[in-house]
């Protein structure tokens, strides 16, 4: 089976490029390299012992993914390209939408014009907003409250409308919950540079002496210790997804990948400090605007229709984080 990945040369991309190669599939790389490294396509084939495919493209060029689409010939897409910054969305929505929704629709035309009938998209659950109750199904109320939700949620309506229209169209929206992790030989993983939003990014900063100290937002949530509660998943159980999601039948399908279970910022940074033996200072200061207190998957819906369920716990998810910090101290800047 081939399978065309944009966004192959970024984190979770290049995981699943790796993945995909390691099962067999043969695989073709569309990615603009603007935040994604050429080198992390290397280290993805040379783990699997297979060449991929790589063409610098970016997904809003239609005519140019028509014709990779044309020599490739595809069977299925994984959709991973777009920008993930929330405080940038706020500050150049229109970047966000320009990239995240004009990008997924010009693949979609691209992939209608070479009937092309599977998509598989990297939707987030940033687009349950604050409304709900945790542990969310899919079915909940839905209701981003900043920019990059918006844009993955238009992504979300556009899919729905495409397999209405095309009947012959398998559109699966994966819903991620908060990927952390990284492969075990330390070679793949999430290399941010400058300052990085997310927590577990921003406290192997502190780690390799790049930051002073975390910053822990908020002591006064209604959690286990007053700071916030996230479903972290390891990133090759989210690739295991990806994997399962190419046997799925025709139609709209709708999934979260969590782990149905939640940590808090502090439970985090301890797991972090036991993996690396190392003492993690930090700050409790208020609140980062647009968090919620918690969220976390009911992933029920993807272990039934897929036989799905993420096998990794936090403490791995941190010794992988560990181990490609060790082994690429550089990320993917050639050594
Ligand atoms: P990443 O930034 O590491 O990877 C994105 C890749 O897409 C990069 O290689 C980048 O160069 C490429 N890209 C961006 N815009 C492009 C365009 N217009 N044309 C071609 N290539 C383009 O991000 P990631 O963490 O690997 O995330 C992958 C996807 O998963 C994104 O769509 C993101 O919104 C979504 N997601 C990520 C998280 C997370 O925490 N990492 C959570 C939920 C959803
Ligand atoms: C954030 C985004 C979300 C996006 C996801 C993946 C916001 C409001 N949400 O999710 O839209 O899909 O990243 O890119 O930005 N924390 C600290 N100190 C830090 C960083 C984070 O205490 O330096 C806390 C946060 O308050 C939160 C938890 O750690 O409780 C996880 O934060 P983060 O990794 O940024 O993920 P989300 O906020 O869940």
């Amino acid at each position: 089976m081939r399978i065309l990945v944009t966004g192959g040369a970024g984190f979770i991309g290049a995981l699943a490029v790796w993945r995909l190669l390691d099962l067999g599939y043969d695989v073709c790389v569309v990615d603009n390299l603007s935040s994604g490294h050429r080198s992390a396509l290397d280290r993805a084939s040379r783990l699997a012992g297979r060449p991929v495919e790589f063409h610098l493209c970016d997904v809003r060029q239609t005519s140019q993914l028509i014709s990779i689409m044309q020599s490739f010939r595809p069977e299925a897409v994984m959709h991973f390209a777009g920008l993930k910054s929330v405080a940038e969305s706020v500050a150049c929505p229109e970047l966000y939408y320009e990239n995240n929704v004009q990008g997924s629709l010009s693949l979609v035309q691209a992939m209608l014009q070479c009937q092309i009938d599977r998509l598989i998209f990297s939707s987030s659950a940033t687009v349950y907003g604050a409304n709900g109750v945790p542990p969310f199904g899919e079915d909940a109320e839905l209701g981003p409250v900043n920019p990059y939700g918006r844009s993955k949620w238009m992504v979300e309506l556009l899919m729905r409308d495409i397999c209405s229209a095309h009947p012959e169209f398998s559109g699966i929206i994966l819903r991620y919950f908060n990927p952390v992790g990284a492969h075990p030989s330390g070679l793949l993983g999430e290399w941010v540079q400058g300052s990085p939003n997310n927590l577990v990014p921003y406290v192997m900063g502190v780690l390799q002496g790049r930051f002073d100290r975390v910053r822990v937002f908020g002591s006064d949530y209604p959690t286990s210790d007053g700071s916030g509660v996230r479903d972290y998943i390891h990133v090759l159980d989210l690739v295991e997804g990806h994997v399962a999601a190419l046997n799925l039948p025709k139609g709209l399908s709708v999934f979260n990948l969590g782990t149905g279970r939640g940590y808090s910022v502090h439970e985090v940074i301890q797991a972090m400090q036991s993996v690396s033996g190392r003492i993690i200072p930090f700050d409790v200061v208020d609140r980062r605007p647009g968090d919620v207190a918690v969220s976390i998957a009911d992933p029920c819906r993807a272990h039934q229709a897929m036989a799905w369920k993420a096998e990794r716990g936090l403490i791995e998810m941190c010794q992988d984080v560990w181990n490609f910090a060790q082994c690429s101290p550089k990320g993917y800047e050639l050594e």
